[in-house]
């Protein structure tokens, strides 16, 4: 795992501008999609550049359950106003969070992204270590599924509703083994609250306690941050 870390948030989303136009003109068509504050900075510049994805396909790593594509917390939505109304996609895949039978909508989930492999997967990180909504304790062969949330992340999404009853309890998600055949992989981890989990994504063997780590076996991950090493762990 590479890790770059920027004293600037502007220089930090502009290298992962640079990362996504390189991969793209390295061939890639297939990009996996993230939501969350996180990724709001890098749509907005995406959107300011005269990058083209009307030949691409995107998937998203998740979608809460029980939210119609329109309700302004789907991720359904998120994705429409921060990148795809500005810069549309040949195709754009999420998992349908009104979907009714979830095993039937995870397997067509999975099926669609065995269908086009990824050659690109942008992620951000939770503050418990999720990636996708993939909690501690998911397993690292996992598929495309249903998850409940842990209330550590229904507490940090609360920010994005009116309350946090309004946060949904369950989500459709890929999965560790999902994400993990992307051919290459970008993680951004931004701001103080992510300097502890990044600290133990950095410092942690392998283990599905903190399921970022499975990324320290793929071979082409890449780690922006903003966070730099503190002075005394020099
Ligand atoms: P955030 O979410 O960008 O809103 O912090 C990241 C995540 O939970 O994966």
């Amino acid at each position: 795992m590479k890790v770059k870390r920027f004293s600037s948030m502007d220089d930090l989303y502009s290298h992962a501008v640079a990362t996504i136009v390189e991969a793209k003109n390295n061939g890639a068509t297939t990009f996996g999609l993230a939501t969350g504050g996180t990724m709001e900075p890098l749509y907005a510049k995406i959107c300011k550049t005269d990058i083209d994805f009307s030949h691409c396909i995107s998937f998203n790593l998740d979608e809460y359950v029980g939210l119609e594509a329109t309700h302004q917390q789907s991720y359904a939505y998120y994705m429409n106003k921060h990148l795809l109304n500005q810069k549309p996609f040949l195709a754009s895949y999420l998992p349908d969070g009104l979907a009714v039978d979830p095993l039937v909508e995870t397997a067509r989930y999975e099926g669609l992204l065995q269908q086009y492999p990824l050659d690109f997967q942008l992620l951000g990180i939770g503050q418990n270590g999720h990636i996708g909504f993939n909690e501690p304790g998911t397993s690292f062969a996992s598929l495309t599924h249903l998850v409940t949330l842990e209330e550590s992340t229904r507490q940090a999404n609360a920010r994005f509703f009116s309350s946090i009853d309004e946060v949904p309890r369950q989500a459709y998600t890929m999965g560790i083994q999902s994400i993990m055949r992307a051919k290459c992989i970008l993680l951004l981890a931004v701001g103080e609250a992510k300097r502890e989990v990044l600290e133990r994504l950095l410092a942690s063997d392998y283990t599905e306690d903190v399921p970022a780590t499975a990324l320290s076996k793929h071979p082409n991950v890449m780690v922006l941050t903003d966070l730099q090493e503190e002075e005394n762990k020099l």
